[in-house]
């Protein structure tokens, strides 16, 4: 993507997901529709679906050549990576935004031809807008996130999973799970992803794993955590497909390699 075009999407992408968070902060404490999806625990509300309206009537009118790949069903039926393509979640921790109204995120990553170029993950409540472009770092409210530390081991390291790796799960044995979070100096559950990627890219988790995850969970996260030098896989170890559902394992590069060889591959099932 060339230079010039990306730092203008950049800048008008800044300063929606700026304005549409500011509009979530203002009626945050006012009546919302609450619904579920796949199950009673999948949240979706007003909110979710107005964010992304919001997204979608900003892109089409002044990018109509530009896709659209979201969460709620307002955007394109994306088959391909082809063209530039703007990957979202609108609300990205439904469930803390309805129960603790806070530690929820808008999450935009923006591809082009299936690269990621520009990331955007705005912690609404905290006013932190994580921000990154291909190339050109990380930055945190515009202060630049240094490359991950090297010499990072994993007894020195918080791991972001959840509880359900602790249980009996259809994807790792519980056991070899709980050696992991035994070695490991402290373990973290924030209900979101992209948060759980900011923190990664921003050096205070080490590393977060997750059993699946879909492309607007991750599209922002990935690029920020690739700018400071860290590593997104799949469990497996391989590269995520940004268009296909899959389970997530971001983090420190050695920390990283540490718990897929000690842990996931002798573990998985
Ligand atoms: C969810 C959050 C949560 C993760 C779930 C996601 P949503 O997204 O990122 O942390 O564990 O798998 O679906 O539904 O709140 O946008
Ligand atoms: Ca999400
Ligand atoms: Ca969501």
């Amino acid at each position: 993507m060339d230079k010039l075009v990306r730092e203008e999407i950049f800048n008008t992408a800044k300063s929606w997901i700026l304005e549409a968070g500011n509009i979530i902060r203002n009626k945050i404490n006012e009546p919302m529709e609450i619904g579920s999806k796949s199950n009673s625990n999948d949240l979706v509300t007003s909110v979710d679906r107005s964010t992304e309206e919001y997204f979608v009537n900003k892109i089409k009118s002044k990018y109509p050549n530009h896709l659209l790949l979201s969460e709620e069903g307002f955007g394109d039926n994306i088959q391909t990576v082809d063209g530039t393509i703007w990957i979202i979640d609108p609300i990205d921790g439904t469930m803390n935004f309805v129960q603790q109204k806070r530690n929820f995120a808008i999450s935009i990553g923006i591809y082009h031809e299936g690269i990621g170029e520009i990331g955007l993950i705005y912690n609404v409540m905290e006013d932190i807008l994580y921000t990154a472009t291909r190339g050109e770092g990380a930055y945190k409210n515009g202060q630049k996130l240094p490359p991950l530390k090297s010499g990072v081991v994993l007894e020195e390291s918080i791991v972001g999973l959840t509880h359900l790796w602790l249980c009996e799960n259809p994807l790792v044995d519980e056991r070899v799970m709980q050696e992991l979070v035994q070695t490991a100096r402290g373990s973290r559950t924030y209900g979101s992803a992209a948060l759980e990627f900011a923190y990664v890219a921003e050096g205070v988790l080490e590393g977060y794993l997750t059993m699946s995850l879909s492309p607007w969970d991750i599209a922002a996260g990935m690029i920020l955590v690739n700018e400071v030098g860290g590593v997104s896989t799949n469990l497996d170890g391989n590269v995520l497909d940004i268009l296909k559902r899959d389970s997530v394992f971001t983090g420190h590069p050695e920390v990283h390699k540490r718990i897929l060889e000690d842990f996931i591959k002798k573990g998985r099932k």
